[in-house]
């Protein structure tokens, strides 16, 4: 069994379990984990109809017959033609599941207008988000996605460490410019496209956490947030280091610099099952007060990370989330002194059986080796 027909039938009998009776999923990360079909979402109608009992269907535009063939074990593919009115269609195939008054569990992120389609042609049923069964099964993640994720973390690792390497050659370089180089040495090693907005704030720029990048030129001794990552296996990296790549920076930021990343090994010493969510944000939180820099750490600590980079369980102050062996979050507190600079250490752990892994092993320090 691959584990996405492991997934599928997991997901199966949490449905049966509740006492909804279908899942319909569209182009999605959900699809993709409960399928391994990848695809972006188009104006075509294409459903993964999972069933509380019985067998799934593919109902899918006939030119994607072979492609969801091929990448999932799905037997049942019903295709729709471009000159047919797929809506009559999905009537038929349906009908088959016999929902009549039942519940209908509809992707988070499908598009209203084939939710809409699904009302119209189940008109006594009640729907809910696919989340509801999805959401508890992707916080813990299987061998595979652990695999993904960690080959995902290396290329990351290896990356920061190569451009941290560039020394005072990366001054002169706009910000924008560095992105591109980050971008395609990712993608040299191996990644497969990025996580997100590659990050790269400079001086000042490094204050403003979701920061892009832009034609500031990177100077010496300028502080410079890079927070990136890349995919393998569809599964994202998630890192940030704050180098300075030549020249001294100031003493301000040397102290913050600290207080980061004894804050962030805080955090992380705070993993472990059983613990919630809040423990790890305050283990963080608590050091960054200390210091006197509680108002500049504007945002939670950490995220979970799977098929989507911001997904649960969320590092949240107060969150009652109770973690559990093979979650994976990023544990990234920072400091932000508007119009100076910012500080922010990222990386992202697993929650073993008796405590944590870092899946991130790259220096953490500011100094480049030419600096
Ligand atoms: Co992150």
């Amino acid at each position: 069994m691959t584990p996405f027909e492991r997934r599928a039938r997991e997901a199966q009998t949490r449905l049966a379990d509740r006492g909804d009776d279908l899942l319909a999923l569209f182009p999605s990360r959900n699809l993709f984990y409960a399928t391994g079909f990848a695809e972006e979402p188009g104006e075509r109608h294409l459903f993964f109809l999972l069933p509380a009992t019985g067998d799934p269907v593919f109902f899918v535009p006939e030119l994607y017959e072979e492609q969801v063939r091929e990448a999932s074990r799905v037997d049942d593919v019903r295709t729709w033609a471009d000159d047919e009115d797929p809506t009559e269609r999905l009537r038929a195939v349906v009908g088959e599941f016999d929902v009549g008054r039942g519940r209908v569990l509809v992707d988070d992120t499908m598009w209203a207008r084939f939710t809409q389609d699904l009302r119209d042609v189940l008109p006594d049923a009640s729907f809910g988000l696919a989340s509801e069964v999805l959401a508890p099964l992707r916080r813990r993640k299987d061998d595979a996605e652990l695999d993904a994720i960690r080959r995902a973390s290396r290329i990351a690792d290896r990356v920061v460490d190569d451009v941290r390497a560039l020394g005072s050659d990366a001054v002169g370089m706009t910000e924008a410019e560095l992105a591109r180089e980050i971008e395609r040495r990712l993608v040299a090693a191996g990644g497969d496209g990025l996580s997100f907005e590659t990050i790269v704030g400079s001086g000042p720029n490094g204050a403003k956490p979701h920061h892009g990048s832009g034609d500031r030129i990177v100077e010496a001794g300028d502080p410079v947030v890079l927070d990136f990552g890349t995919r393998v296996d569809e599964y994202p990296s998630d890192q940030t280091r704050t180098v300075v790549f030549g020249g001294d920076p100031s003493a301000a930021f040397c102290e913050v610099h600290a207080v980061v990343r004894e804050a962030q090994a805080a955090a992380v010493a705070a993993v472990e099952p059983g613990a919630r969510a809040g423990d790890v944000d305050a283990a963080a939180r608590e050091v960054i007060e200390a210091a006197g820099y509680g108002d500049r750490f504007i945002h939670r600590t950490g995220h979970g990370v799977g098929l989507d980079v911001h997904e649960e369980p969320y590092i949240v102050a107060g969150g009652g989330v109770e973690l559990e062996p093979g979650m994976v979050f990023s544990v990234e507190p920072g400091v932000y002194v508007p119009g100076e600079f910012g500080v922010r250490i990222e990386d992202l752990v697993v929650v073993t059986d008796d405590g944590c892994e870092r899946l991130n092993e790259s220096e953490r320090g500011w100094a480049s080796p030419a600096t």
